[in-house]
């Protein structure tokens, strides 16, 4: 497809792909795609617009004509729907719910599918999803599927919440997490797995640091990064 190197970082929620996806971009200078980010994105705009969740063709639309942008502002990066700053809005349970939902609807998936690719640019890409090495870049040269346990997910998040003074209970969020896995596992198309020459990293006992750490070398063997 490309001789532009990618990493493709896979997983269930909460694995932490999301930081450690941001800190190798950086290391390496790579652009980053948080596909996460457009669903959450598109299930915002039908919000925003009055569709329901479950009208796919009109899903599929608003997927296709997303207006957005992730500008850095003041050293930190913002995420812009039809130029409204909805960084926060969207990292909510509730809009993660949704993004769940919105995203087991194929002709979404499809809709956002072009858009996706075209963060594929030099000197590198880091993509973050459930689907990144499976089906966005099946070519991807080092392919990596992160996992935690649901509690070590779940205890996380709590820490998370608790961090940003956020009231939440750890059962509750043990449960969303559970239901989050059961949708993106068992949906029809791009169910989340890892794709068939990924590694897997289970990191419930791995600080963010090590498992950094760990990919740099896999990205070194290839040639794709220096271990230092
Ligand atoms: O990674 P996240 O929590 O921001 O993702 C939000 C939802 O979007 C998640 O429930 C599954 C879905 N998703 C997906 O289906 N495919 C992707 N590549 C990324 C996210």
């Amino acid at each position: 497809m490309t001789s532009i190197p990618v990493l493709t970082i896979d997983g269930p929620g909460g694995a932490g792909k999301g930081t450690i996806s941001s800190l190798i971009a950086e290391r390496l200078g790579w652009h980053l795609l948080d596909s996460g980010a457009l669903y959450r994105l598109t299930a915002q705009a039908a919000v925003k617009h009055g569709v329901a969740l479950d009208d796919e063709a009109a899903l599929e639309r608003l997927a296709c004509t997303l207006d957005v942008a992730f500008p850095v502002e003041a050293g930190l990066p913002r995420t812009l729907l039809e130029g409204e700053d909805v960084t926060g809005a969207i990292r909510t349970e509730q809009a993660g719910e949704r993004a769940s939902r919105v995203a087991s609807l194929p002709a979404v998936r499809q809709g956002l599918l072009q858009r996706q690719r075209d963060f594929c640019q030099a000197p590198g890409l880091v993509a973050d999803g459930r689907d990144m090495g499976t089906v966005v870049f099946p070519d991807a040269p080092v392919k990596v599927f992160l996992t935690a346990s649901a509690e070590e997910r779940a205890r996380r998040r709590f820490q998370q919440l608790q961090d940003a003074g956020v009231d939440a209970s750890l059962s509750s969020l043990l449960k969303e997490i559970q239901a989050r896995d059961a949708r993106d596992t068992q949906r029809s198309v791009a169910p989340l797995k890892p794709a068939d020459d990924a590694i897997t990293l289970d990191t419930t006992r791995l600080s963010i640091p090590e498992v950094v750490d760990r990919l740099i070398r896999l990205l070194a063997q290839k040639g794709l990064a220096s271990a230092h």
